[in-house]
């Protein structure tokens, strides 16, 4: 059944206090909760039902002051346990029994390698116990735990630690409380058998806190670069946001199971291990990033979610998109800015433009849902961090600054709306925010259509731009929306002085060369005066919208750009639409014959010293195929496929030398550290390796092997693992060998091990992966390894998963079917690639479709599926 945003009513209970009691034993746990509830004052109704959440329960006992209910006093409903008359205050006990072992959903409480763990977010507090489950019942938590000494020596909770003690019988028991109201959500309990890595940090009030991060024995030496991580983004906090940490004591802790990234439960914020856990020699430098940002985002979160949290799940992107704001944010101050923009606009004009085209497209703030696990989106998070990203350049850093410090004032304690946040910037700022709150409800992805007109008479620059938005699922009309657009005009010797006419609102930048238009209106005119030569627009400059932009360049328009302009991404933006060129050229030539132009501008950005080697080999790889995808329709994967290899290999050729000497000079044998320079360079190196694996001479698959069986970190061996892999190199199946009997005790590296071949995209690779998923290190059960297999050879291994037999789209269904029944959380998202098949050619979405037809007449479909394959099916 639908949920509607529309129906939002204020709770009629409010619980002021929780006590919980957790038994955990080996065939089942007991959870007695004592919850001290009243009627809400400001509920509407002050006779109604108290309607408490509950699934996969088993009740033990029910009674409200002390008095046990009888039968005929409670009824349940679907999720709903109903007690018809209670007082309006009182104390409700309660006690349910679990099996957290068979508990393979990984939502609720849950054993991962034999400790328990929880994930809450974001209705699994209702597999724990009965309770008023939603973010506006925020209540302060007590939680005691009782369990086997031996076996669960540490033992967790949100907050601060009461007490502990040993009990007879070989059990001890600890006590934690928490001193902050908290929606359910964010409750969090982990019991094991687990190591610790200790460090502190200083608050900048001088507060000592102690920083905690619980792994497995063995992990114990994959923490350093997490810690440092923390306490980096414990000061950037301090410093960007004024926010300081809250408690005495702050706790991550490791799990192998777990169904997203990370999750921010107060004080005790539970990783997914490939998120927290890295080594050079086992982490590449991509894992080394994603475990700093990934800290960052979580511990970012006890402000911008906890502290103020959300008031019902349509304003997720409250909170994760105002997070990804300020942890991208956070990573581009640690590392390289244009290269970590570069990154997360990829992400979006990939993943995200794709999901806001499809069946399941949705506003960052969703109108409806059946299934709320199924909008922890890209959009929520992606789309959601441009839009709060927008508004910081809107008002610039000072004003939006004192917007957020407005925000997190004004509402600490609360639990608010997406509305909430923009009245905060707009009463801080005083800017007018108006038509822009577009953005949160409207879905799609907005396209601008800009030409240029220079007339030489009056000197003068007329930009004209027209925007649009397609329609989406219930959505058929777009209102325009507020876009800022940032533009400069580049001159022959470099960017030119902007003078504009008419126009009052915008923003300008420091030396009056770069302006933020406020494009408003469905169709509108800039003009720039005293223009003294025909410029080339550098437009949508950072890129400061999340749109489609349109602007019909001339390739010597775009050369101009890829080679001066200042904007590190619109220069790369630049080379990438001259590779498309390139590649529409091979389709529709069936030859790559490279423009020569084109050789020349990659040829001297590959010997130029002075540019940082991460934006070079940004610039050198073509758009991606999953790019491709969203820009050529229909998509013809193979033809697309095909296309791009041969512009790479005729690039190749052409560049071998340079290639080769670029190789040779980023080569090093300094030690290793994750540092934006040494990852620069190691990008470079390996970019330049895979264009010569193209070529298939012995002495380019000889530098693979050396390289392989030399270096010592991971990037670099999975780098040349990968040109291998998807080479005819005869020690392919020598090096997977060894790479597999050196790895096999690190389960993470082992993933990389799948996904390397998973992504292979010669023929055959469907079989390998069906192969694969008997080896003894698979386990379905775990959802790193379904991703690492399954989804990236579904998700990212365009040729493949498109065999024009559907072979691999049958595969998938299967999977889908198996996993709806022991995690649907994994298997709706699994199941995403399937669901669009409207963009691919005809044979292609028949096939795409008749397995989702076979999928959604499975009888017992999990909600999360359910939602998933009805919507992809439905006209819109
Ligand atoms: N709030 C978490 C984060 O973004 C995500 C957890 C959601 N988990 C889930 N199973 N839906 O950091
Ligand atoms: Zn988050």
């Amino acid at each position: 059944s639908t949920i509607f945003l529309s129906d939002y009513r204020v709770p009629d209970f409010l619980i002021d206090s929780t006590h919980l009691q957790f038994e955990l034993g080996e065939d089942s746990t007991s959870v007695c909760s004592v919850l001290a509830m009243r009627r809400n004052p400001d509920a509407a109704e002050q006779g109604a039902p108290l309607k408490l959440h509950g699934t996969e329960l088993e009740l033990i006992s029910l009674a409200i002051d002390g008095r046990q209910l009888s039968d005929a006093e409670w009824s349940q409903s679907g999720e709903e346990l109903i007690i018809d008359n209670v007082p309006s205050s009182f104390s409700l006990s309660c006690e349910t029994r679990l099996r957290p072992q068979e508990n393979t959903s990984l939502e609720g409480l849950y054993k991962s390698s034999g400790m328990f763990c929880t994930q809450c977010e974001a209705e699994g507090f209702r597999k724990i116990t009965y309770y008023l489950d939603r973010p506006d019942v925020m209540s302060v938590f007590t939680v005691e735990i009782i369990a086997d000494k031996e076996r669960y020596p540490v033992l967790l909770s949100n907050g601060n630690l009461m007490s502990s003690e040993e009990q007879a019988s070989g059990k001890s028991k600890t006590v934690w409380h928490d001193p902050f109201p908290k929606p359910a959500y964010l409750f969090a309990l982990v019991a094991g058998k687990l190591a610790v890595v200790d460090d502190q940090f200083v608050t900048m009030n001088g507060r000592c806190v102690d920083l905690k991060i619980y792994v497995e024995e063995k992990d114990l030496d994959k923490c350093d670069h997490a810690m440092l991580s923390l306490k980096n983004a414990m000061r950037w906090d301090e410093e960007v946001y004024g926010r300081e940490y809250d408690l005495d004591i702050f706790n991550i802790v490791a799990v192998d199971d777990f169904n997203m990234g990370a999750m921010e439960n107060k004080s005790l914020n539970i990783f997914n291990t490939s998120c927290v856990l890295a080594k050079p020699e086992t982490t590449t430098d991509a894992g080394f990033q994603r475990v700093e940002g990934v800290v960052a985002h979580e511990y970012f979160h006890n402000w911008s979610g906890n502290r103020v949290t959300c008031r019902d799940w349509f304003q997720l992107s409250l909170k994760e998109g105002f997070t990804v704001f300020r942890d991208a944010a956070f990573s581009s101050d640690m590392g390289s800015p244009t290269v970590k923009r570069v990154e997360d606009v990829t992400l979006l004009r990939t993943a995200q433009f794709a999901e806001d085209a499809g069946p399941m497209a949705h506003p960052i703030r969703p109108d409806s849902f059946i299934e709320i696990s199924n909008f922890y989106t890209v959009t929520i998070y992606e789309k959601g961090a441009e839009v709060v990203r927008m508004i910081h350049t809107l008002l610039g850093p000072e004003l939006f600054r004192k917007g957020s410090d407005l925000y997190f004032d004004r509402h600490d304690g609360q639990a608010v709306t997406c509305e909430d946040f923009v009245l905060a910037m707009e009463d801080a700022s005083g800017i007018d925010l108006q038509q822009f709150r577009n953005w949160y409800s409207q879905a799609g992805t907005p396209q601008l259509m800009v030409s240029g007109v220079y007339d030489e008479q009056t000197k003068t620059y007329t930009l004209s731009v027209k925007q649009s938005c397609p329609a989406t699922p219930g959505q058929p009309q777009k209102a325009p929306y507020h876009i800022p657009l940032a533009v400069a005009l580049i001159g022959e010797a470099g960017q030119l002085p902007l003078n504009l006419d008419g126009v009052e609102a915008d923003i300008e930048t420091a030396d009056n060369t770069e302006r933020v238009l406020n494009v408003s209106l469905a169709e509108q005119d800039f003009v720039f005066k005293d223009v003294e030569e025909e410029p080339v627009p550098s437009l949508l400059r950072g890129f400061s919208a999340p749109v489609k932009l349109v602007f019909d360049y001339s390739r010597a328009q775009l050369l101009r750009l890829m080679r001066n302009d200042s904007d590190g991404f619109c220069r790369w933006d630049a080379s990438q639409h001259l590779g498309l060129l390139e590649i529409k050229s091979a389709i529709a030539t069936q030859a790559a014959l490279l423009e020569p132009e084109y050789i020349d501008v990659c040829r001297d950005i590959l010997a130029d010293t002075s540019l940082d080697a991460a934006m070079v080999a940004l610039m050198l790889q073509l758009p991606s195929e999953a790019y491709l995808a969203e820009i050529i329709h229909p998509v013809d994967v193979h033809g697309i496929h095909l296309a791009r290899e041969s512009v790479r290999k005729a690039l190749a050729n052409a560049l071998k030398d340079e290639l080769m000497a670029c190789y040779s000079r980023c080569q090093s044998n300094e030690e290793y550290a994750a540092t934006a320079e040494q990852i620069a360079r190691r990008s470079l190196k390996n970019t330049a390796l895979s264009f010569l694996m193209l070529l298939q001479e012995d002495r380019f698959t000889q530098l693979a092997v050396s390289q392989f069986d030399t270096s010592s970190n991971m990037t670099d061996r999975l780098a040349a693992l990968s040109c291998l892999v998807n080479s005819d190199a005869e020690y392919k199946a020598e090096a997977l060998q060894l790479f597999y009997q050196q790895w096999q005790h690190e389960p993470l590296v082992i993933n990389q091990w799948f996904q390397v071949q998973a992504m292979c995209h010669l023929p055959g690779t469907l079989k390998t992966v069906k192969e694969l998923m008997s080896h003894p290190a698979f386990d379905i059960r775990n959802p790193n390894k379904v991703r690492a297999l399954i989804g990236a050879f579904c998700g990212q291994n365009g040729v493949n998963f498109h065999s024009e037999d559907g072979a691999a789209y049958r595969f998938l269904a299967d999977q889908v079917l198996l996993l709806n029944r022991s995690n649907p959380q994994i298997a709706s998202r699994l199941l995403v690639p399937l669901t669009k098949w409207r963009k691919y050619l005809p044979a292609a979405q028949k096939l795409m479709y008749a397995e989702l037809e076979r999928i959604l007449s499975e009888p017992e479909l999990s909600s999360d599926v359910y939602e998933v394959v009805s919507k992809s099916l439905q006209d819109y």
